[in-house]
């Protein structure tokens, strides 16, 4: 190989070690801007659905007074979970749903901010006064789940948490068929 062969390779060389680099800082510059217009795009819209309520009359009337807390059987099978969160507890402090069944939750706070979180599984909502948080779930196993609050709430927020028991369909229904509201509270 002469002197001026081996000039030539290493010019080709670089050539496309420069092109390549040009590639990969493209494709950085465009994952950046990908990520970067998701989380402005995503912040700056309003949210899809926003469900507001007054936390000073929540014990008065509607949809989250004391009588209607708990869990509801729906006419199609589902289940619907009404409850507070307040320094320093949750109503019911133990929800009662059945296994392998849609469940609705639907959840507000009646003074400050406060989560629900379910141990083990991926439910976990802010409690926001004034609004009111939904999440679907759906159990396939029985058993006892820790719910903590996991938003600070004041001194009091280490203390606070419940309990979500699922049972089995059946014995849900059988406890459900009476109608009204169901927990587990004091069992
Ligand atoms: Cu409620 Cu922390």
């Amino acid at each position: 190989m002469s002197v001026q062969q081996d000039h030539d390779g290493a010019e080709v060389a670089a050539r496309v070690e420069r092109r390549w680099a040009t590639i990969s800082a493209i494709i950085i510059v465009l994952l950046v801007a990908l990520a970067a217009f998701a989380g402005i795009h995503r912040v700056t819209m309003p949210q899809p659905r926003v469900e507001t309520i007054d936390p000073s009359r929540l014990h008065l009337s509607g949809e989250f007074v004391e009588s209607n807390l708990g869990t509801a059987l729906e006419p199609d099978g589902s289940v619907i979970v009404r409850a507070i969160g307040q320094q320093y507890s949750f109503t019911p402090a133990c929800i009662l749903v059945p296994a392998q069944t849609p469940i609705t939750l639907r959840v507000t706070s009646a003074d400050v901010i406060h989560g629900l979180f379910i141990r083990g599984t991926n439910i976990n909502t802010m409690l926001v006064p004034g609004y009111v948080s939904e999440q679907f779930m759906r159990f396939e196993k029985t058993g006892d789940y820790l719910m903590p609050c996991q938003e600070f709430c004041s001194y009091g927020h280490e203390g606070m948490w419940g309990k979500v028991r699922v049972v089995d369909k059946a014995d849900f229904d059988s406890r459900a068929k009476n109608g009204g509201r169901l927990s587990c509270v004091g069992e």
